[in-house]
């Protein structure tokens, strides 16, 4: 096939992008987005800070724009994301009851999955829960301090029961090299939950990467954790640089992975991009093919 979307479906996988309602305005982009994407993440638009600025006041003009938009021209979209300790509300942040910050999060939950039941094929329930570094263990936010570890479960039964149908993911950041401790906590996060029944049903690594690409144990990471009985999937890829091999590497790991069921990269045009001065995209910032494009769609 000759567009990304295209190619993936051979497989069964999708490959996506993040999209920002802002720019949908812009024909370059949106010709490119509807030409080669079959899945869609709304880079910003879903997050606490845009949807309830103020407790139980809700927002949904720009994601439902995205959402629309997608389903419109039958392309899926993954949710993204419920509960996270950054572009949180002051107000949140400042909870100090515990029962007040779980109905808060609850509520929270309920509305957005309910919202967009049956049309989000994956969420992103809680992002980037765990700690850099050696220890493992999950980072400190007003969800682990005032409600404890309980707050993860928690959150994955609210939105199962808001949308039985949806993927509910766990995505984060630098859990792409195996032997790494942030990596092992996640891997027995998920091993636990799923030895509990706590509903989840896939990881997303969010391939954040530097001009090196992938560590050398990622296709090992991902089929450690689709063992445990998840679906993997790469949420938010991004290179420094772009290096062709890199995003070949990137690709050919999710593709001999069964259950590595689809790659969204974090934007368009090296100028869409949260790491704009890396040129870390497959088109330019005249929306041209870079080499790494074909190099990503040679991979598939
Ligand atoms: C980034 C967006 O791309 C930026 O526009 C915004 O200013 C900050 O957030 N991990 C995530 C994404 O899960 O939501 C982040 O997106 C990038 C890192």
């Amino acid at each position: 096939a000759s567009t990304l979307g295209a190619q993936a479906a051979q497989s069964g996988r999708y490959f996506g992008t993040a999209v920002a309602a802002g720019r949908l305005g812009d024909g370059v982009y949106t010709t490119i987005l509807d030409r080669e994407f079959n899945s869609v993440t709304a880079e910003n638009e879903m997050k606490w800070d845009a949807t309830e600025r103020s407790r139980g006041s809700f927002t949904f003009g720009p994601a439902d724009q995205i959402v629309n938009r997608a389903l419109g021209r039958g392309q899926r979209v993954r949710g993204h994301t419920l509960v996270w300790h950054s572009q949180l509300p002051g107000w949140v942040n400042s909870i100090r009851d515990a029962g007040t910050l779980r109905s808060v999060m609850n509520h929270h939950i309920n509305t957005l999955v309910s919202r967009y039941r049956g049309k989000i094929h994956s969420w992103d329930v809680v992002n980037e829960a765990f700690a850099d570094g050696g220890s493992g263990q999950l980072r400190g936010s007003v969800f682990r301090d005032v409600l404890g570890t309980g707050f993860l479960e928690e959150a994955f039964r609210s939105a199962r029961s808001a949308d039985p149908s949806a993927k509910l993911c766990y995505n984060d950041y630098n859990i792409e090299n195996w032997s790494d401790a942030k990596t092992q906590g996640v891997y027995r996060l998920v091993r636990d939950f799923k030895a509990r029944g706590v509903p989840i049903d896939c990881v997303g690594l969010q391939a954040h990467f530097g001009a090196g690409g992938p560590p050398a144990s990622f296709q090992t990471t991902l089929s450690n954790f689709a063992a445990l009985g998840v679906d993997v999937q790469i949420t938010e890829l991004d290179i420094a640089q772009a290096p062709p091999s890199a995003y070949a590497n990137t690709v050919r790991a999710c593709m001999n992975v069964a259950r590595c069921t689809g790659i969204t990269v974090w934007g368009i045009r090296d100028s869409d991009s949260w790491r704009s001065g890396e040129n870390p995209l497959l088109f330019d910032r005249g929306g041209n093919k870079k080499p790494a494009y074909q190099a990503t769609l040679s991979a598939m």
